[in-house]
């Protein structure tokens, strides 16, 4: 995992208006909460005292109470209260867990994995998606390291196959660039698959046609992605890292051309019903990949049609070179 990013984590109904949630991400079991002023806080899940779980306790004045011997935290993790000490004596600054600066924004609670500094770069997502649509959810756990995930929405050589009978149907197996755009961390690939009548060349990306007459997805390093089906048609995923060796993906389904309440949740409805489906046949490819997570190097043996997966390889490593050291 790369440091120093802003990851989705969760979507924003996970963390409830009162009380303490505890969810394990980034490897780490990490404990959420909303103050006052209903903004997001998360700090690690075990109590620097004698390892109790902070999230099984509650919430007094604001700050999460651990169970066990009732030690309170801040959001920045400090320990406020020894009660065994009296509320008049000073804490010392060595009873402290991590902590993480979390954020919640286009619905989803966000937290920055890394050091915490003053500025820090904004939260990224899709232009596009920030107004005008309307979103309906689903969330799946998926047993294999985030970048697996991705790497299948980014694949646009499996689509005949594992969707054979759905997105897929026409058995378009050629596969023509793809042509690929970097802008800083958001990667934009532009599509054309065709029958193969056994006479045609795949074209190059510089052979290709405009982008504009392309259909084109992209990610945002270093875990969402859009699948920009039409103008007002947009499939949107969050990749969330439970650990090594699992991820749990929010899909949403967004639509803008209709916005009249009661005919848009049905569309939602049909809509995430739809995205599931094509989630599970890619899921059932998936899980059988040896293994669970992808580097720059490694035992694979790409094809041109993969470049939008090299790319992301490339520059997933180029990010953990810069920040993870
Ligand atoms: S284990 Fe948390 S207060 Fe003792
Ligand atoms: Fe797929």
């Amino acid at each position: 995992m790369i440091r120093n990013q802003w990851y989705a984590v969760l979507d924003s109904k996970e963390v409830p208006k009162k009380g303490i949630v505890s969810f394990m991400r980034l490897g780490e079991k990490l404990a959420f909460w909303r103050d006052k002023d209903n903004k997001i806080a998360c700090i690690f899940d075990k109590c620097c005292h004698r390892g109790a779980s902070i999230s099984a306790g509650k919430i007094i004045n604001g700050h999460p109470q651990c169970p066990f011997h009732g030690f309170e935290y801040d959001k920045t993790g400090k320990v406020v209260v020894i009660p065994a000490n009296g509320k008049n004596t000073t804490v010392p600054p060595r009873y402290k867990v991590n902590s993480y600066i979390a954020k919640e924004k286009y619905g989803l609670i966000w937290i920055f994995w890394g050091e915490k500094k003053e500025n820090l770069p904004p939260i990224p997502f899709f232009e596009d998606l920030k107004s005008n649509f309307y979103y309906s959810q689903i969330k799946d756990h998926w047993p294999m390291h985030y970048t697996r995930c991705i790497e299948n929405q980014m694949d646009v050589v499996h689509v005949p196959f594992v969707h054979h009978n759905t997105i897929g149907k026409g058995g378009k197996t050629l596969v023509y660039g793809p042509k690929v755009k970097w802008d800083n961390n958001k990667l934009t690939w532009y599509v054309k698959n065709l029958v193969d009548d056994g006479k045609t060349k795949a074209k190059s990306a510089k052979e290709m046609e405009d982008e504009k007459d392309l259909f084109s997805l992209e990610i945002i390093m270093p875990n969402i992605w859009h699948n920009i089906i039409a103008d007002k048609v947009r499939v949107f995923a969050a990749f969330a890292p439970i650990d090594d060796e699992n991820t749990m993906i929010y899909l949403r389904f967004y639509q803008s051309f209709m916005p009249i309440w009661g005919i848009r949740q049905i569309i939602g409805f049909f809509g995430k019903l739809y995205s599931k489906i094509i989630l599970n046949q890619d899921k059932r490819v998936v899980v059988t990949q040896l293994p669970k997570y992808t580097t720059m190097k490694m035992d694979e043996k790409l094809i041109a049609g993969d470049r939008p997966i090299a790319e992301f390889r490339k520059k997933n490593e180029q990010l953990i070179n810069e920040n993870n050291t």
